[in-house]
Order: structure tokens, then C-alpha cells, then sequence
């Protein structure tokens, strides 16, 4: 039995209701699993900032540092919107990710057959979608410097935010990537602006050199980041691995999960580096949607992603690969007996709140073989 070690960062919106259906999952592992998850929690976002006047606490950083895996719900709404640029909700996940250095990111996006109906595209389009994006997440216009607004006279005010990239924060993403299409169907599409950006021009030379001396194996092409937002609403199965920068990839992860159906069924992983030593990489878990402040405490979150989150953590973090695949066949036997939270409610199917979804999700995995 191996113990493992977890912070749960609910945060604001529909963070508390679908991590307390994750919390509700580990509660039944304890019990019924082979390994003891041992849970701490803490405080992020706007119920940090409402709480001690900032958005994340020193503690809670050290803590995220020193777990197995971090679980993270979501952060904002509109509360929160006339506060400090400095302490808003959601500086409280880019300091974990920028301290724990979790430069990747992978969002898968997965289709699920039960839902290719509740897809915005045609069931033909996105049936069998498994695309996976990998997002750089410590660099680029995120964290660039300088990033201000000043005063330039004449009533007039001048916004400056940095768009940088060096050479080894590209070489390992792309790593990454071509790592992971290794073990996928082999193609990676690398998305950028060479035509107006500089750091594109970087981008595409590095991401080029990379694949020449370590994965020319591996099919590699180049698409402009406006046409890969186009080709993903087009031919969305064209893809296997998408590799970007911090905001393309933030924008092309919305899309990408949108195809799946709703945007509330995509979980997804941030990765550090491998430590040299244990080969222990750092890591936060989180649903790809948001706080939906609009839904929040009315039972109507779908809690699929943040579940389907703490299922890569068993998978990418905890080695615990066959736990991860029962959990994520238990969420698919579910939508196939045709329970759904109100983002993906379609005619004919038994629409449940998030809590039902939450037991039936536990109770596919207790009966299962
Ligand atoms: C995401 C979110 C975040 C981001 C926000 C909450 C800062 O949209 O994880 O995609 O922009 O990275
Ligand atoms: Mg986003």
C-alpha cells in the first residue's frame, strides 16, 4: 500500500461543488482502494482573497511543492473584478504555475460517443475526436515583462504586454510533445504567428531543429495559429498533438474542448521537468472550464473534468495507470446509460445534478469487473 500525498485547491464558482465530488471519489478509494490518499486542502483564488486580502499564501505555494499532485477547481467571477490587478483570483494559479514551474501543459480533448450529439459540430466531424494540445505555460505574454499601463499624456494611456520566448523554453515543450505523439499516432502540428511575431519565427526555427536531431520520426507540420483555430471548427480529426504557446494555447484549448461537446468534460495536466534524481516531475491537475460564477451552488456543474483531472493525476503523476483507465470508464459507462448534467442534457437522456453524476460515477466503479 503506498500513501500519496494530495493538496485540493477547491476555489470559487463551481471549483467546491465538483472538487466535493472529487473528494467524495478519494473518500471511496480510501476505503475500497489499495492505496491511502492522504488530502489537504487549501485556499485559491477570490475565497483567498476574501479570506486574507491575497490571492494564494505563501503556505499554500510550499504545500503545492511538497505534494504528489496538486487538484485545482477554478478561480474568478465577477465579485472579484474591481480588485488589485496584483491579488485578482486568478494570479493565484499563474504564481503556482510560474513557481512549481509547470511549463506544459496537456489538454486533451476527447469525444466521447455518448456526446458526439451534444457537440456544436456534426456528429461525423468529432465522433472519435482524440486530439491532445500542448500548451506552454510559463512563458510568452502571460509572464513577459514589461507588462504595464502608463499614463503618456493628453488623456491619453499606453498598454504593454511582453510576448517573449527563448530557445530552451521551446526545446521543451516540443520535447514534450513529440514525446507524447510517440506514444499516440505520431504527428504534431506546431502553432504559431511567424507571419507578424517574432517569438513565431523562434518558434517555428526551434520546434524545426528539435524535430530534425531527436524525432524525425515523428511527422511534423507548421500551421499558423488563426488557421488552426479555423481547421479545428473545419476538420478537427486532422490533428494528433497540437503544440503552442501560453495564450494560442489557451484559446485553442477552448475551442478543442468545445468540439467534445461541452467544455465541462475536459480535464487537464501541468507538468514540471523530471527531477534528475527521482525522475519525479511536479505537477497540477485542473478542469479546462472555469468558475462559471453564473451556475455556481445551484447543483448544476458537470463534475466529469475535475474527476476526469484527478484520473491523469493516477496516470501521469501517482503511476497508477489502471486506476486512471477504471475511472475513466466508469465516467463513459455512466453517459452511456445516459445520465447528464444540464451542459450536455440532450432529449431522451435523464438529466442529473452534480452530486447524482458524482454517485453514479462512484457506483459504475464499485460494480465494475
Ligand atoms: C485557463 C484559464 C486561465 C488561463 C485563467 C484562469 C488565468 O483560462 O487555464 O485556460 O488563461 O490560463
Ligand atoms: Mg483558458
Amino acid at each position: 500500500m503506498t500513501t500519496f500525498n494530495l493538496l485540493l485547491l477547491p476555489g470559487d464558482g463551481i471549483g467546491p461543488e465538483v472538487m466535493g465530488e472529487t473528494r467524495r471519489l478519494i473518500s471511496w478509494l480510501n476505503e475500497n482502494g489499495d492505496d491511502r490518499f492522504e488530502v489537504q486542502e487549501g485556499l485559491v483564488g477570490g475565497s483567498c482573497f476574501d479570506a486574507h486580502g491575497i490571492s494564494i499564501q505563501d503556505e499554500t505555494v510550499d504545500a503545492a511543492q511538497k505534494a504528489d499532485a496538486v487538484l485545482f477547481g477554478a478561480v474568478g467571477g465577477p465579485k472579484w473584478d474591481d480588485v488589485d490587478y496584483d491579488v485578482r483570483p486568478e494570479a493565484g494559479l499563474l504564481r503556482l504555475r510560474k513557481d512549481l514551474e509547470l511549463f506544459a501543459n496537456l489538454r486533451p480533448a476527447i469525444c466521447y460517443p455518448a456526446l458526439a450529439d451534444a457537440s456544436s459540430l456534426k456528429r461525423e466531424l468529432v465522433e472519435g475526436l482524440d486530439i491532445l494540445i500542448v500548451r506552454e505555460l510559463t512563458g510568452g505574454v502571460y509572464f513577459g515583462e514589461p507588462k504595464t499601463i502608463t499614463d503618456i499624456g493628453n488623456g491619453q494611456k499606453r498598454a504593454i504586454d511582453t510576448q517573449v520566448y527563448d530557445t530552451y523554453e521551446i526545446e521543451r515543450i516540443s520535447r514534450v510533445a513529440f514525446d507524447l505523439a510517440k506514444k499516440r499516432r505520431n504527428k504534431v502540428s506546431s502553432s504559431e504567428k511567424r507571419n507578424v511575431m517574432k517569438s513565431g519565427v523562434l518558434w517555428n526555427e526551434v520546434v524545426t531543429q528539435v524535430h530534425a536531431k531527436e524525432f524525425a520520426d515523428v511527422e511534423l507540420e507548421h500551421v499558423l495559429a488563426d488557421n488552426c483555430g479555423m481547421q479545428l471548427v473545419r476538420n478537427p480529426k486532422q490533428y494528433d498533438v497540437i503544440v503552442t504557446d501560453n495564450l494560442f494555447g489557451d484559446m485553442l484549448s477552448d475551442i478543442a474542448a468545445m468540439l467534445t461537446g461541452s467544455l465541462g468534460m475536459l480535464p487537464s495536466a501541468s507538468l514540471g521537468a523530471a527531477d534528475a534524481k527521482t525522475g519525479k516531475r511536479k505537477s497540477l491537475y485542473e478542469p479546462v472550464h472555469g468558475s462559471a460564477p453564473d451556475i455556481a451552488g445551484q447543483g448544476l456543474a458537470n463534475p466529469i473534468a475535475m474527476i476526469g483531472s484527478f484520473a491523469m493525476a493516477l496516470r501521469y503523476s501517482l503511476n497508477r495507470v489502471e486506476l486512471a483507465d477504471r475511472i475513466e470508464a466508469a465516467i463513459a459507462s455512466v453517459l452511456d446509460d445516459g445520465l447528464r448534467t444540464a451542459d450536455i442534457m440532450q432529449d431522451g437522456m435523464r438529466q442529473v445534478s452534480t452530486s447524482e453524476m458524482g454517485d453514479a460515477i462512484i457506483e459504475a466503479l464499485g460494480t465494475e469487473g
